[in-house]
């Protein structure tokens, strides 16, 4: 088949590479790859720490594509660090909050194991005030620029709009620019029929700003994320409570960078960080991980999660005949790449579709 895939963070690049593999030929056109959602994401493969009542399917989803990831790491040859993730609370109501998402994951026949304030400080001395938390064995991180680096180093030499390559893959950078310069997308150059393509299949996975009529099917959820560097950094990921707020530390494996991350917004407005958004998270971060005092600020980001009605994906066939949406990934879009690969993969070849991430299930302006 002949695939022209819009939008090249780590969706649509997996989706390239998956297709590629297996034999198809593959048009990306971006402009400006991997500098979206990917560029600011903490990397976190967290099926346990981002599972919540009422989102089963989902928490399914995010396991299934767990268990892709170290094939999908080791083709990339992208370490997954494997240490695991703590969940912890920083009061009394925050452990409580803690409960609350262990009894989410009893339902979802996740295993963990809780700890007190002492043994969580066995296992992470660098934790300050925590009043009690649990261990998240499975819940592992990767490094998401990396892999969007390994993933654009698979394909051939990106090019210029206008240039055609030889080999399996055409990939159409509209644009060059650098990626931490990019803040927004500009929908105009994802054209789904754009005329002249010979595409057989047009894949849609430009994350918080799909083209027209697919817009509103996404609710963009802004996310401020801060990188420190440190010489004294947390040996596993930290997903903290804080007196009711959120925090978590996402430590990379081969370098001293850390990730604190995310706020989550729902509104309109320049897509800056805000001077609230890093405060609270630097405050929570730091009252979890005291060290952090004496770590630099190397990088504020903020970018829109794609959320979708239901927090599920939209991944398979529209209304429109040959065109399918790789979208709606929201707070799981590096965990759920392999697996969005693979569904959209198997969809092009076989007409499967994964009921609950059809988006046929919503209706688009066009539908009325
Ligand atoms: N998955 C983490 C976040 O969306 O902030």
């Amino acid at each position: 088949m002949r695939v022209r895939i819009l939008g090249a963070g780590i969706v649509g690049l997996s989706v390239a590479d998956e297709l590629i593999r297996r034999g198809h030929e593959v048009e990306l056109v971006d402009p400006s790859p991997g500098a979206g959602a990917s560029y600011a994401a903490a990397g976190m493969l967290s099926p346990a720490g981002e599972a919540w009542y009422g989102e089963e399917d989902l928490t399914r989803l995010c396991l299934s594509s767990l268990a892709l990831w170290p094939d999908f790491a080791a083709r990339l040859g992208v370490p997954v660090h494997t240490r695991g993730t703590l969940l912890v609370g920083v009061d009394a109501g925050d452990v409580q909050q803690v409960e609350r998402q262990l009894a989410v994951l009893d339902l979802a026949g996740v295993s963990y194991e809780r700890l007190v304030r002492r043994e969580l400080l066995a296992r992470e001395p660098g934790l300050g005030r925590v009043a009690g938390g649990a261990f998240l064995a499975e819940d592992h991180s990767v490094d998401p620029r990396a892999v969007v680096a390994a993933l654009i180093d698979r394909l051939p030499t990106l090019v210029e709009p206008g240039e055609r390559q030889q080999a399996g893959v055409e990939t159409n950078t509209v644009a060059s620019s650098e990626a931490g310069d990019r803040v927004g997308l500009d929908t105009d150059s994802f054209v789904p029929h754009e005329s002249g393509s010979t595409s057989e299949v047009t894949v849609i996975a430009t994350g918080a700003q799909l083209p027209d009529p697919y817009s509103s099917l996404i609710r963009p959820v802004r996310g401020d994320v801060v990188r420190v560097r440190t010489q004294e950094p947390v040996e596993r990921t930290v997903r903290a409570w804080v007196h009711g707020e959120q925090v978590y530390v996402v430590p990379r494996t081969d370098s001293d960078e850390v990730v604190i991350g995310a706020t989550s917004e729902e509104r309109d407005g320049p897509l800056l960080p805000t001077v609230e958004g890093v405060w609270r998270l630097l405050d929570s971060a730091r009252r979890v991980v005291p060290a952090l005092d004496r770590a630099s600020v190397v990088e504020v980001t903020s970018r829109h999660r794609p959320g979708t009605a239901d927090n599920l994906p939209l991944i398979g066939p529209t209304h429109e005949p040959g065109v399918v949406l790789a979208a709606g990934a929201f707070r799981n879009g590096i965990l759920l790449a392999p697996l969005i690969a693979r569904l959209v993969a198997d969809h092009i070849e076989t007409g499967s579709v994964e009921p609950a991430v059809d988006p046929r299930r919503f209706r688009t302006k066009e539908d009325g």
